[in-house]
């Protein structure tokens, strides 16, 4: 699959969704969530509760089936024909709306091995007039997340005719750098988040979008009616986007020791601020392919140009432990 996704019953390490797994009370949501009512569709609620969590008016929130539909639909009502830049190498989709909508879309690209975000040159596209500049934060592959003064130019950057996407479906798992409504206040950032990564749902797409009144109206007069079922919507009304200070220094902790495991076995890991970890090695789709013969999946991230990384999801000790002996057994063959 081109986004990742293993077969059931494989330790499943090249998706990376919250290793803490599903919070019980969005699972008891889901579980009693009723689907026989139209009115069970009705996201009202769930907006509300996701904007007083964010502190901003429900006006300034969208719910949206998974981040995926919110990407496209900010393409679809603001870039059509235009130009639109990437902050790459990252997640394709960006790209892949950009073209659909018939905008030229460009790549502004990190470079191995810090993988450095460009912000200068993001900057500059956004007064530039560029309709879209996407920025994922805590960027996809690479980890690496934008500090509070480079998410403060950048939010300010954007000129009239321009927006600043910023994709941070990964961000509950980072230290928080900034507050939703700072950056959406000067009306031309839109927050895109991700309810599948935080909840460890992919199942139920939700996710949402927090932007000012002014983007999100447009947003809400493109979409299909009915998009976010009522597992989603009940889902959205029980999330809370924040992971508690513990839950971060949990995931802090596990990305650590995976990152020392894989380079205790002679691979190169990316500084990370997310629930997952890019690694740099000569021999990632042999690594790949022989740990899917003992069904563990890692990323290849080919896709994203980088032929020579592997990307790792951050899961508890005792998973982490079955791919490490995977590895010491295929040791001699990818060493
Ligand atoms: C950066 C990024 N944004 C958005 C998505 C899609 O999220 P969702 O499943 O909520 O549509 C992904 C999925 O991998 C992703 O990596």
């Amino acid at each position: 699959m081109i986004h990742g996704g293993a077969p059931a019953g494989w330790l499943e390490l090249s998706a990376s969704l919250n290793p803490l797994g599903t919070p019980a009370e969005v699972v008891s949501a889901i579980a009693a969530a009723s689907y026989g009512r139209y009115a069970d569709l009705d996201a009202a609620d769930a907006e509300e509760h996701l904007a007083r969590e964010a502190g901003v008016p429900a006006s300034c929130v969208l719910l949206t089936a998974g981040a995926t539909e919110a990407i496209r639909l900010v393409a679809e009502a603001f870039a059509r024909s235009r130009r639109a830049v990437v902050v790459g190498p990252t997640y394709s989709e960006y790209a892949r709306v950009g073209a659909g909508v018939g905008a030229s879309v460009r790549e502004a690209r990190a470079v191995a091995p810090s993988f450095d975000p460009p912000v200068g040159e993001a900057i500059a596209a956004a007064r530039e007039d560029a309709a879209i500049v996407f920025v994922c934060d805590p960027n996809n592959p690479t980890g690496r997340a934008l500090d509070a003064a480079a998410i403060q130019a950048l939010a300010f950057a954007p000129g009239r005719r321009s927006l600043l996407v910023l994709d941070a479906s990964f961000a509950a798992f980072a230290e928080p750098t900034y507050e939703a409504r700072e950056v959406i206040d000067g009306g031309r950032v839109v927050l895109v988040r991700s309810l599948t990564k935080r909840l460890a749902t992919p199942g139920v797409r939700v996710g949402y979008v927090v932007a000012s009144p002014e983007v999100v109206g447009p947003l809400r007069a493109a979409r299909d009616p009915w998009t976010v079922g009522a597992h989603a919507v009940a889902a959205a009304r029980a999330a809370r986007w924040m992971l508690s200070a513990e839950e971060r220094a949990t995931v802090a902790r596990w990305r650590d020791r995976l990152a020392r495991g894989l380079a205790a076995r002679g691979l190169v890991p990316v500084e990370s601020d997310a629930n997952f970890v890019l690694a740099h090695t000569v021999h990632a789709s042999a690594l790949v392919a022989e740990l899917g013969r003992r069904r563990v999946a890692l990323r290849d991230c080919s896709s994203f140009g980088l032929p020579d990384h592997v990307r790792v999801a951050v899961r508890p000790p005792q998973e982490q432990d079955v791919l490490f002996a995977a590895m010491s057994e295929i040791g001699a063959a990818v060493a």
